[in-house]
Parts: structure tokens; sequence; C-alpha cells
């Protein structure tokens, strides 16, 4: 193992730049964003698609630290990451923002999820899903670790692919996944790219199990708002909605990113346990990837759960069957006696 991925003592990071992709709508780049800004003293760019959520974001996290760290600033921008200019001026409006200020970390972070199979799934939304969740990332990339490179204190670079980029292809998901396996195989590119010349650069790859958020309402008002079908001046940020105790807030994710990260782990499975939840029904991330390697060593691939009807309420899944799901299933029944 390089030194990229040895321990990080967090309060190195304090008073540096954080940029957070994808953060303006209360999901886990909202949650990686306050727990940067409010617990370890950082400056935050919070980066989305849209101008009114993205200032609706930014107050909210300005009220929030006015009172918990004064003297921490916050910059929102919008910008699409699928646009290398927009980036480009993203970069710019930092520098301007926070002269001279070194960039401590940056969240490639920003996504979309169309939950369909692929006989169902349209192909803009297969253009859709790679353009934002594979080269929005690269474009992410591109631009702000040419930065890092020039810098000689310590940085994070991560990209948030999802536990569904390490398992076996789902039934439903398919474009996701299939834009989540690449974002994983690309971080681990940039992590051998990055090893020996710049390893004070530590590269990691995010994969969350279950985290409370809108991305597929998101994801939906984003497609009918590039389709023409509404006003991108129109979109509103939704306040997140925690409709069960099962998935882990984004504030608790967050606290769970960053002990990985002061861990040095490159691959951040971020599962559905204490202390993040107050319940004892994980996902069981590492279970389930453990699944898919067994197969690749047998050369077969287990496809049996698709004999079986799926927990989630949807189609069978090779992945929403762990005891996160087994619960959610005994609740609905429960709901509905
Ligand atoms: N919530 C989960 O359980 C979960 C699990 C695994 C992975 N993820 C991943 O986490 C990331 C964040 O998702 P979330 O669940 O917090 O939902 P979210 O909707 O809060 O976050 C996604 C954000 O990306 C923004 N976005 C979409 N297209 C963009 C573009 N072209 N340019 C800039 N911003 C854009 C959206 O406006 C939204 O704010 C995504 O990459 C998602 O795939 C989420």
């Amino acid at each position: 193992m390089s030194k990229q991925q040895g321990e990080l003592d967090l309060k190195s990071l304090r008073g540096r730049v954080c940029v957070v992709t994808g953060s303006g709508n209360n999901g886990i780049g909202w949650g990686l964003a306050v727990h940067a800004g409010a617990h370890l003293g950082m400056h935050v760019v919070l980066v989305d698609l849209h101008e009114s959520v993205v200032r609706q974001a930014t107050a909210q996290l300005e009220a929030r630290l006015n009172e918990e760290q004064p003297g921490v600033r916050v910059l929102g921008v919008a910008c699409d990451v699928t646009d290398p200019e927009q980036l480009a001026s993203c970069l710019s409006q930092v520098r301007a923002a926070f002269p001279d200020v070194p960039i401590g970390a940056v969240f490639a972070n920003a996504g979309v999820s169309f939950n369909r199979t692929i006989m169902k799934s349209t192909l803009a939304e297969w253009q859709t899903t790679l353009n934002v969740n594979v080269l929005g990332v690269v474009n992410t990339l591109k631009t702000f670790v040419p930065v890092l490179q020039e810098q000689s204190e310590e940085s994070v670079v991560c990209t948030t692919a999802s536990i569904g980029g390490l398992v076996r292809g789902d039934g439903g998901g398919s474009a996701y996944q299939a834009s989540k396996h690449a974002v994983v195989a690309l971080t681990e590119s940039l992590s051998f790219e990055l090893a020996r010349r710049y390893p004070q650069i530590r590269v990691h790859v995010l994969c969350p199990c279950i985290v409370s958020s809108s991305l597929d309402y998101n994801s939906q008002v984003n497609a009918a708002v590039a389709a023409g079908e509404s006003l991108a001046e129109d979109v509103e940020q939704i306040p997140l909605r925690n409709r069960s105790d099962l998935p882990m807030t984004p504030e608790r994710h967050a606290q769970q990113v960053f002990d990985h990260i002061a861990d040095g782990h490159f691959y951040m499975i971020t599962d559905n346990v204490r202390p993040y939840v107050d319940h004892d029904f994980p996902f069981d991330g590492l279970g389930i990837v453990k699944e898919r390697f067994d197969n690749l060593f047998n050369l077969q691939l287990d496809n049996s759960d698709a004999m079986s009807p799926g927990l989630s309420g949807g189609p069978s899944s090779s992945i929403l069957k762990g005891p996160l799901w087994q619960e959610m299933a005994r609740r609905r029944r429960q709901e509905s006696d």
C-alpha cells in the first residue's frame, strides 16, 4: 500500500477549501458539506445544477455555520458537471473567492439515477446517466486534480460511486450500476496515476449503501428541464423527508465517510451500521460484494435471486435483499395486515 493511503489527521484540513459537487439538495453531498464546514472548519464550495437550488443551499449552510463556525465561508456555484467549460468557470470562482487558500478536499459526487431495466430504459436515460455519473466525475477530476498536484499540502479527492458499483448487476438499475462500476474503475486508475509522484493527494471511492435523499426525484426533475418540459428557474430545492429510520441521514453518513478518510481506506463502503444508524439491520454491502467475487472465482453468475420476488417491492434483486431490506419488507407486511 502506498503513502497515498496512510491515516490522515483531519485537523490538517481546517481552513482549507472543500469542493462538493451535487450538494444542493439535502443528500449525500449536502451532508459532506455540512460536516466539512461545521466539524472540520473547512471553507465550503457547494456545486449543483440550478441557480435557485444552489442559492437556497448556500443560505442554509451559511446560517448554520454562522452559529457553529464563524469565520468559515461558503461559496455556491451553479455548474453542470457534464460541461468542462462550466467547471473551468467554477474553478475560477473558487480561486477568486479563496485566493491563496489550498484546496483540501474535492468530492465528485453529483449523480443521477433512473431505476429501469435495460429493456424498459430509454437511450436518453443511458446517455444522461453515463454523462453525469461517469463523464461528470472525469470532468471534475480533470478540473481540480491539477490544482491539487500543484499543492504540497495533503488533500483528499473522492468520487461517489455506490455499493451498486461493486456488486453483481441488479435486475432494476442497469444504467446506474454500469455507471457506478465505471466510477470505481476510473478511481482505481486515478489512484495508480497519482500514487508515486503525488502521494500527498489521497484518493478514495465512496460506495454508499442506503442514505436518505431525493435522488430519483431530482433525476426526474433535471431530466424534465433538459428535455425542455420545465424551466430551470422553477426548480426548487426539496426538503429531505425522513420517511424511515433505516437509511442513514446525510450528516451521519458524512461522519462515516470522514472516519474512512481518516483511516486511509480507499474503498469506502458506508454500510447502515451503528453508530451511524440507530438499528441493527445492516445493508450487508461487503457480504454482497463477496458473493460477486465468489461467482467470479467459480466463473458462473448466480442469478437464482431472479426466481424470487423482490423484497424492495420491485423486481427481484441481487442487491436489495440483506437485513435492511428484510426489515423493510417486514414493516410493509405489518402495515398492510
Ligand atoms: N442516496 C443513496 O442511498 C446513494 C447510494 C449510493 C450512491 N449514491 C450516490 O450519491 C450521489 C449523491 O446522490 P444523493 O443520493 O445524495 O442524491 P441527491 O439528488 O441529493 O444528489 C445528487 C445531486 O447531483 C445534482 N446533479 C445532477 N446532475 C448534475 C449535473 N449535471 N451537474 C451538477 N449537479 C448535478 C443533483 O441536482 C443533486 O443535487 C450520487 O452520485 C448517487 O448516485 C447515493
